[in-house]
């Protein structure tokens, strides 16, 4: 595919999965790092060009320079300093104008030290949380910062943290003296405290070498806005797509974290750390300049992983080839859990090995030898028809790494037998997730329940999870927009919305959200329900609402399983085996007619009909 050959620096497990999408390409890759690092186990085809040793050394580095074309990372405590004398020497591919190290060591140079990350972002006007350097070791002048960040803040090094290892929060002046403690003679910056409501990532690939924030649209491209769940300051999970998050958020969020990424020299894949706030804005955490934890369930989930994205980026011939839509979900969903090391050398087995069991869960392991408490051993992505399906099929297996992590520290239970018990333990506490609702029935008054009871008693019926509730749009107008306004993110395909007089409801529901509503006019205490017909039929152009017939809950719910099923197969057989039954329920009364003729004929009224 292309003969120039890539070194990277480092080669533990992002290396590794780098080297398995190379493989794929038959691209030749020569891996830094020690003799038996997993991205050197998997790559016999370089053996002859990987060097033995650090990534952080220079001579090192050096060595792997002279054995291939073009220099990457998975890992950006590089020593930048040779990175930049190699450049001196040799700025370009052979025969081109393509930069030899991928992306700019200026921008490795510039990430690694997080507060001149900070400060990079805050030049473009970029959104992060305010960070103030910490010049000295005295409390005092870290109580003097605390006045002007307020409590609580993060306190972090500026260097070579990595899992939260050299973060400490600082919640009142008593933290102060702990904090500079623990992260003694390590250079310190204070960070504003970002009260999120959840973290959020998007990997964007740069294909562009230049640094040119407007031309993000045309120089980078975003895979999809994910949520992060991270555990003693360690990612534990990704879900993909992001839960509950608009179409709006996660837009924004992508668009942010294109625009970041076009602010830095060079191209590669870079992986962008957010926060959620409480008012949907959004600030920037961190970038990494190379494949990111947040992004290795685009290996089974999209249609180019980060990993091959990363190989075709920094390639001369290669960079302009990756097209639109590249970085897009193949499925509807995906869930990562990774796979930490516990109390013993094999315990995180357990996880993997209980993975065997679930169908479609996919395996990592990254063939680092033994485990050791908390390091990163593999990961397990499980991928899906919708986030619920997925959690559902990851929630054992969160139990186990749940139940590894509870004996990680506990030297006087470790065994495979204790974990298991553990385990056993976590699943009764915690049961398995029911199937997310797919259908909401939602009333404007209780009145109108007995008009959806036939309704809802055939939903029953059906196998399609959904949910009932009451939301006025009179008496509870902000809780029934609130409720519209998130139908769409919590993955509601249908709302049926019951109404009687002057039924608001559901031509409201409609205004706030793109989930069809289906209106079901309740026969109230006057005109036999007309007028609520009326005004659930009459919307006004542009926002449709389904009308059934008065009272007709029972065609509501078979519309609303039409709905569903043209995206969900389970529905649509259970409304094609519906409308067989009709079929033959009335073949066999014309059959009837005929042998008995209409004047014994009798209608028999078996409940069978809806
Ligand atoms: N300013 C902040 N406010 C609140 N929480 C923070 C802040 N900065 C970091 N955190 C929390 O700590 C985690 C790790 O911090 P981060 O700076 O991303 O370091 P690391 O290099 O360890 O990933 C974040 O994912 C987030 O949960
Ligand atoms: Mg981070």
């Amino acid at each position: 595919m292309d003969k120039h050959v890539i070194g990277v620096l480092g080669g533990g497990q992002l290396g590794r999965m780098q080297v398995e999408a190379a493989n794929r390409l038959n691209i030749q890759m020569a891996v830094l790092d020690s003799e038996n690092a997993p991205a050197k186990q998997i790559n016999l085809v370089a053996s002859d060009k990987h060097v033995t040793g650090s990534f952080a050394k220079a001579s090192d580095v050096k060595q792997l320079a002279a054995k291939c074309d073009v220099i990457t990372y998975e890992i950006e405590h590089v020593d930048t300093k040779v990175l930049e004398e190699l450049e001196e020497q040799r700025p370009h591919v052979d025969g081109s104008t393509w930069s030899r190290i991928q992306p700019s060591w200026r921008t490795v140079r510039t990430i690694q030290d997080k507060f001149l990350q900070k400060q990079h972002y805050a030049k473009y006007g970029l959104p992060t949380a305010k960070s103030i350097a910490v010049g000295t070791w005295h409390p005092q002048g870290l109580k003097d910062i605390a006045e002007q960040l307020g409590y609580p803040m993060m306190l972090k090094s500026r260097t070579e943290a990595y899992d939260g290892r050299g973060n400490y929060p600082v919640h009142s002046v008593k933290d102060i003296e702990p904090a500079l403690a623990a992260l003694k003679d390590r250079p310190l910056y204070a960070e504003k405290w970002a009260n999120f409501k959840m973290e959020l990532a998007a990997m964007v690939v740069k294909t562009a070498q230049e640094a040119d924030l407007d031309s993000w649209e045309k120089n980078t491209l975003a895979y999809p806005t994910v949520e992060t769940i991270h555990e003693d300051s360690i990612c534990k999970l990704v879900y993909a797509p992001a839960r509950e998050v608009s179409k709006q958020v996660a837009k924004a969020a992508q668009d942010l974290a294109r625009q970041a990424v076009s602010t830095f020299l060079g191209t590669g894949v870079f992986g962008v750390e957010l926060f959620l706030l409480d008012d949907d804005s959004l600030l920037i955490n961190e970038i990494a300049p190379r494949p990111h934890n947040s992004g290795h369930y685009t290996i089974e989930a999209c249609h180019m992983s980060q990993y091959e994205a990363q190989i075709r980026a920094i390639l001369p011939g290669l960079a302009s080839r990756i097209p639109a839509g590249a970085t897009e979900l193949t499925v509807k969903a995906a869930i990562m859990l990774n796979i930490l090391g516990g109390p013993q050398p094999d315990s995180h087995l357990l996880v993997a090995q209980a993975a065997l069991d679930v169908p479609g869960a996919r395996i990592h392991l990254y063939g680092k030898g033994d485990g050791r408490p908390g390091r990163k051993m593999g990961h397990i992505t499980i991928t899906g028809s919708s986030i619920s399906e997925c959690e559902i099929k990851m929630h054992p297996l969160i139990q186990w790494a749940d139940a590894v992590r509870l004996h990680r520290d506990d030297k006087s239970s470790s065994s495979a037998a204790s974990i298991a018990a553990t385990q056993a333990e976590l699943l009764k506490k915690n049961p398995a997730p029911s199937p997310r609702p797919l259908i909401a029935v939602c009333m404007g008054s209780d009145t109108d329940l007995a008009t959806l009871r036939p309704g809802l008693t055939l939903l029953d019926t059906m196998n399609i999870p959904y949910e009932v509730h009451i939301t006025s749009a009179h008496r509870t107008p902000q809780y029934m927009l609130d409720f519209g306004k998130k139908a769409a993110a919590r993955g509601l395909k249908a709302i049926i919305a019951a109404a009687g007089g002057a039924a608001h409801l559901p031509g409201m529901m409609a205004s706030e959200t793109p989930v069809p509503v289906i209106g079901v006019p309740v026969k109230a205490s006057s005109m036999d329900g007309l007028d609520s017909l009326m005004a659930i039929v009459q919307m006004p152009r542009g926002i449709p609402v389904a009308t059934v017939g008065i009272g007709n809950s029972v065609n509501a719910a078979i519309l609303a399983a039409r709905i569903v099923g043209s995206s969900e197969e389970k529905a649509r057989d259970w409304v094609a085996e519906h409308l067989k039954k009709m079929e033959e329920e009335n073949l066999e009364k014309e059959q009837r007619l005929q042998t008995e003729g209409w004047k014994v004929y009798k209608k028999v009224d078996d409940g069978r009909h809806v």
